[in-house]
């Protein structure tokens, strides 16, 4: 979609459909009034009012978006708000939307720009026969702003972490025929053209590391793991210590050997949205070319079951030289992040590391599907990501660590299994992980909840692919890491 600041005066093309975003308590009056009165229509937030030709009003179509009460309006509400008029607008056959905003400055209007891209993002490549009159018909958006040159002139950054979520839900609405660990790391290596360094080791380079707790899991797969290091240097010093995001990569989980069950097995392609977050992020930081070091390490596999596959009951041995027993073989993701998040520390002793991972399913009973579980071992950054998720609307809540429930993950044989039981599934997940990080402040976020949706529960996030996790880190590096 493309967006255009425009005068709210410019004249109006043909195929135009105006929004016009309201406030509760200030419905517009003259010739609407009467559309109104025959409506439930009170402003509030999400309400929208589609007018087919209204009188005395020059334009085919108004549709009114509620926006709630002047007062709690704000930057993520002016997102919603347009991201709303695009839902009302979009299968009407119109081909310019025309926004109209009742606070009218440059940064308001970049925000509902944000909100349209992000609104409009759609995975069809693979739709061959979709008729014309079912796509989306809404292919321009003109914003009417106060300052049109101004709202251009802020709008890049907002446009590159639209053109980055949606790098990350490409990526995690790819099927896993198409996007297995090589396909992935072709994908970020293209990466390079925004001026990222792309490093890509494969077995041979894994297993001279010692990565035995990352190989096991792709040892069952025809498909060579991978794991993917991104590097962004904005810092003015080049040499300053990076800070660092590790992602889950599973293209693919089966389950292993303790396979799955069938149904619901094909949610498993987004098993690598953490990878897939981690990602968007570097895509977003180089293109908007932040002042900062940054490492990102993606860890790519496939988990399958097959006669070369790991036993339940195998011992692999970490490159941190701590042993694990793999009760369950579908408990992968922290045997992924456990080699991952090593090599990360070792090699670049970065400021901090954060992790995204579709962890556990037990997150999801916990938290349900709009939070994101946090764990962290250290308060500054834990508080950081908190304040970054309230301002860029991806929630998260934190969650314990409590010592005390490493006992759940004693092994009989090794220095420690993968699976801690039933009781706080997520949180064992997140004590195993905790065993690969040294001293070093670290936070896991487990994303299994808000990866995918289906429905989705914001307006600016179509059903599927998410890419939850790239505007709060965006936000988090840009806040409080940019010099
Ligand atoms: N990838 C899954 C977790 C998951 C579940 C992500 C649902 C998204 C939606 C993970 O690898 C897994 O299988 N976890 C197991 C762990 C268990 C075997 C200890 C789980 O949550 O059941
Ligand atoms: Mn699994
Ligand atoms: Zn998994």
């Amino acid at each position: 979609m493309e967006i255009e600041f425009v005068a709210a005066a410019a004249d109006m093309q043909p195929k135009t459909a105006v929004a016009r975003i309201v406030f509760e308590g200030e419905a517009p009056d003259g010739p609407l009034a009467e559309a109104l009165a025959a409506s439930r229509f009170t402003a509030g937030k999400g309400q929208t009012l589609d007018l087919i030709a209204p009188s005395g009003i020059d334009a085919a179509r108004l549709v009114l978006v509620g926006a709630g009460k002047r007062e709690g309006f704000d930057a993520l509400g002016a997102e919603h708000a347009a991201a709303n008029a695009y839902n009302a607008l979009k299968g009407t056959g119109l081909e310019i939307l025309r926004l109209e905003l009742p606070v009218a400055d440059a940064q308001t209007a970049v925000r509902a720009g944000l909100g349209l891209r992000l609104a409009a993002y759609r995975f069809d490549k693979y739709r061959t026969k979709e008729p014309a009159d079912k796509k989306p018909s809404i292919l321009r958006a003109q914003i009417a702003a106060a300052e049109p040159e101004a709202a251009l002139a802020a709008f890049p950054p907002f446009a590159a972490l639209a053109d980055a979520v949606s790098f990350t839900r490409d990526l995690v609405s790819e099927p896993a025929n198409i996007l297995y660990p090589v396909e992935f790391a072709r994908r970020v290596k293209e990466l390079e053209s925004l001026g990222l360094d792309v490093e890509i080791l494969g077995e041979p380079e894994m297993t001279k590391l010692g990565m035995g707790s990352l190989l096991g899991v792709g040892q069952g797969s025809v498909r060579e793991s991978q794991l993917v290091v991104i590097r962004w240097t904005g810092a003015a010093d080049k040499k300053a210590a990076p800070i660092a995001f590790v992602g889950k990569g599973v293209c693919f989980d089966s389950g292993g050997i303790s396979i799955k069950p069938a149904d619901g097995m094909e949610d498993m392609k987004w098993d690598m949205g953490g990878a897939g977050a981690v990602a968007g992020l570097m895509h977003v930081l180089a293109a908007r070319k932040a002042k900062v070091n940054v490492v990102g390490v993606l860890g790519l596999v496939e988990n399958m079951p097959d006669a070369n596959a790991q036993r339940p009951g195998d011992v692999v041995t970490s490159m941190s030289g701590q042993t694990i027993e793999v009760i369950n073989t579908d408990a992968e993701g922290r045997l992924v992040l456990a080699d991952a998040i090593w090599y990360c520390q070792d090699r670049f002793k970065p400021k901090f590391i954060v992790d995204l991972a579709t962890l556990t399913g037990a997150i999801i009973t916990a938290l349900g599907n709009d939070y994101a579980g946090l764990f962290s071992n250290n308060e500054e950054l834990a508080a950081n990501l908190l304040d970054a998720s309230n301002k860029e609307g991806e929630p998260l809540w934190r969650m314990p660590l409590p010592e005390q429930y490493n006992k759940q993950i004693d092994s009989m044989i090794a220095d420690v299994k993968n699976t801690g039981g039933r009781a706080g599934g997520s949180i064992t997940a997140a004590l195993f992980i905790q065993k690969f990080v040294n001293s070093v402040p670290w936070a896991h976020l487990d994303i299994a909840s808000t990866a995918w949706k289906k429905p989705s529960s914001t307006p600016t996030i179509p059903d599927g692919a998410t890419g939850f996790g790239v505007r709060l880190l965006n936000r988090l590096v840009q806040e409080k890491y940019e010099a």
